[in-house]
């Protein structure tokens, strides 16, 4: 297996605390929550950054975890993460162009591998609804204790409702004060109506002038977890 050394920015303690608390709550969820998507209502929300975090969270504790990038359509996690020379990834596997192995990659962390989305394919629906993708979750739910799969917004394109029939359950990440109630709720009713429950919604880029307000409203009702990342945090790390 090819090994890839991950370059991830240093996080400040409000956010690994904040990482840590999804974790903790995503094993809250239940030990059968084990394949679970991340995805939101328009780009740019944080889905990658929230993916790899929580991924890089649970391997740190010691479970083995893989990160499936699916966003088959654009990806930038392989630029993100500084990997370089890995060629093959999930739009390979799925065209039936070479097996799981050749394309699952160990990284300098242990117990966190990483499947990358591999280069954009014209048909990803038809691909991710192809027998190839759910047999793929099946081997891995095999090895890993847990799989976390990056997926495009939803409320642009209808990948994460695909994906979701196979998951265990759907985080939402939602970029505070930009996404819009209405949008949330229809992404949510999406998700639950492809059969994913979704365990939980973060709420990304908090300004921190805004923190508090944020953490009493939401963290008080139990509904939503914070994944509390400033502009200022962004400069000094
Ligand atoms: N909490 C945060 N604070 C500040 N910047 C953030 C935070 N989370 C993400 N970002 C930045 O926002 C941008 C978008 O993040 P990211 O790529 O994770 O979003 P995405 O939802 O995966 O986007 P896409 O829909 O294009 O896949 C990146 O430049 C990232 O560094
Ligand atoms: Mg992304």
């Amino acid at each position: 297996m090819k090994k890839v050394n991950l370059s991830i920015e240093k996080k400040s303690y409000a956010t690994r605390e904040a990482v840590r608390t999804l974790r903790t709550n995503l094993q809250f969820c239940g030990d059968d929550k084990r394949v679970i998507l991340v995805t939101s209502c328009v780009p740019g929300e944080g889905k990658t950054s929230v993916s790899v975090s929580l991924a890089e969270s649970i391997a740190d504790m010691g479970k083995s975890v893989i990160l499936v990038d699916a966003d088959i359509r654009k990806s930038v996690m392989a630029s993100r993460l500084g990997i370089t020379g890995v060629e093959k990834g999930l739009s390979h596997f799925l065209s039936g162009q070479c097996v799981l192995a050749d394309v699952i990659v160990a990284t300098n962390i242990p117990k966190f591998h990483i499947l990358l989305s591999g280069p954009q394919a014209p048909n990803p629906t038809e691909l991710l609804e192809s027998k190839r993708f759910s047999g793929m979750l099946e081997s891995m739910k095999n090895v890993y204790d847990y799989i976390i799969i990056d997926c495009p917004p939803l409320g642009v394109v209808i990948d994460a409702a695909i994906i979701g029939r196979l998951s265990d359950g759907a985080i939402m990440v939602v970029e505070a004060g930009k996404t819009k109630y209405r949008l949330a709720q229809n992404v949510k009713d999406q998700l639950e109506n492809s059969g994913a429950s979704v365990l939980g919604v973060v709420l990304n880029k908090v300004e921190q002038k805004n923190q508090k307000r944020y953490y009493n409203k939401y963290y008080g009702s139990y509904k939503y977890e914070g994944y509390y990342k400033t502009d200022d945090d962004a400069k000094n790390a």
